[in-house]
């Protein structure tokens, strides 16, 4: 069938998608391509590019990934063989950027479908999908069906405010608690963060956060910008990174980049891989705004791992491209290290600690994981203070 790829309301190409094997099999023509994702714009002319293979990857990316905790589970809940049969189903529509596919012989208008501004049905989904509970009439008529990420997740809608919740991962249950725990570390820093709450369904410890994304943005992850500029040998890929921000305007970018990082450092978050940072970009004028805030920061101190094996003194992270880039030299890319005052770390242990022991019941833990977390963050926060006495 024809449809236009659209971001939001131009008209990006022409293509033809097959909605049986749920591919795009042709690109009959480009129209507004610098409206497209990106990737594709970026490298369209590139001799080793095959468009049509990477707008498919590009779109098959926007479902979700094979890798989604109990996938399997979501899908039967759902009524479906495979999350690729999902990514038509709601004009490919999302919460996190304003592409869809509007079918050519019969037009849709964007302000009719898209999920900022209409309401979509979410109960069914975020019960299949967070409470394992199977519904015979589930609307597909939702931005759930294209969301990213691992940790079970769903989008509802809260006095008119789109917003995500997602489940947990590991055995410990503590990603939730992760997340609000460093929104609370960004507010007293003054870094601009995506702002995570706790919440409890039937029992279950999950977290909710604000779309960052509006009817006028789109999230672009570091993965893409990388991509859109070959980096030369002299320079490291942190650095071809930073580059490229300040060549597309974005102000500050350095220090906010240091700040995700200084983070990182505090709650040795194992997973900040380039698909959880990047850029918001406007849709109408593609003028790049700002950075996304800090978002995703769940998998972190030690919530992978059992009470015997919980190490806060070192470890390894995600670094731009590098798997296993250990935490203590996080702190060397940050240029002026004084210009943190970490005056609040009592403040903020204490929270955590009764953080942590408000939701033991839900959660699970052993005391003696608390009593671990509590000191642990202590033993970061000392780290990072002695550091910056040190470099002053
Ligand atoms: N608050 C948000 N607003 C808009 N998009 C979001 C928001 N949070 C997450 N996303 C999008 O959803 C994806 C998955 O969310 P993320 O928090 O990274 O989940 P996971 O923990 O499963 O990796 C992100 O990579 C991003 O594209
Ligand atoms: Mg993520």
């Amino acid at each position: 069938m024809k449809y236009y790829l659209m971001d939001k309301n131009t008209e990006i190409a022409l293509i033809e998608y097959d909605t049986n094997l749920n591919v795009i099999s042709k690109i009959y023509k480009k129209i507004n391509f610098e409206y497209a994702p990106l990737n594709l714009y970026a490298n369209q002319n590139r001799k080793d590019f095959n468009l049509e293979k990477e707008m498919n990857r590009w779109f098959k990316g926007r479902g979700i990934p094979s890798w989604r905790k109990d996938l399997e589970r979501l899908l039967k809940n759902l009524n479906v063989k495979f999350s690729d049969e999902l990514l038509d189903k709601a004009y490919g529509l999302s919460l996190s950027d304003q592409y869809w596919i509007n079918p050519a012989e019969n037009k849709l208008k964007w302000k009719d479908i898209n999920f900022f501004t209409n309401d979509f049905e979410y109960k069914a989904f975020l019960d299949a999908s967070i409470l394992n509970k199977s519904s015979r009439n589930i609307s597909l008529m939702t931005p759930n069906n294209t969301t990213d990420g691992m940790i079970q997740k769903a989008w509802i809608i809260e006095k008119g405010k789109r917003k995500l919740i997602k489940g947990t991962f590991y055995n410990a249950n503590q990603e939730p608690l992760n997340e609000k725990l460093t929104s609370i570390i960004c507010r007293y820093l003054g870094f601009d963060y995506c702002n995570y709450e706790i919440e409890v369904l039937e029992n279950k410890l999950v977290s909710k956060c604000e779309d960052f994304v509006n009817e006028n943005t789109e999230y672009i992850t570091a993965y893409d910008i990388l991509q859109t500029e070959k980096k030369s040998n002299n320079i490291s890929t942190y650095e071809h990174y930073i580059k490229i921000l300040e060549e597309n305007g974005i102000e500050n970018a350095r220090i906010n980049i240091e700040n995700m990082l200084l983070i990182d450092f505090l709650v040795m978050n194992i997973d900040r891989h380039l698909g959880n940072f990047g850029v918001i970009r406007n849709v109408e004028t593609l003028k790049w705004e700002k950075l996304a805030p800090i978002f995703d920061t769940g998998e972190a101190l030690n919530c992978d791992k059992e009470i015997s094996f919980m190490n806060f003194k070192d470890g390894n992270g995600r670094f731009f491209g590098n798997d296993k880039k250990p935490f203590k030299d996080y702190l060397k890319y940050i240029k002026n290290i004084e210009r943190f005052n970490i005056s609040c770390k009592k403040k903020v242990i204490e929270q955590w600690s009764k953080m942590l022991k408000d939701y033991q019941i839900y959660t699970g833990m052993q005391d003696e994981r608390i009593k671990k977390l509590v000191e642990g963050l202590e033993y970061r926060f000392n780290l990072l203070g002695k550091y910056i006495e040190k470099n002053k």
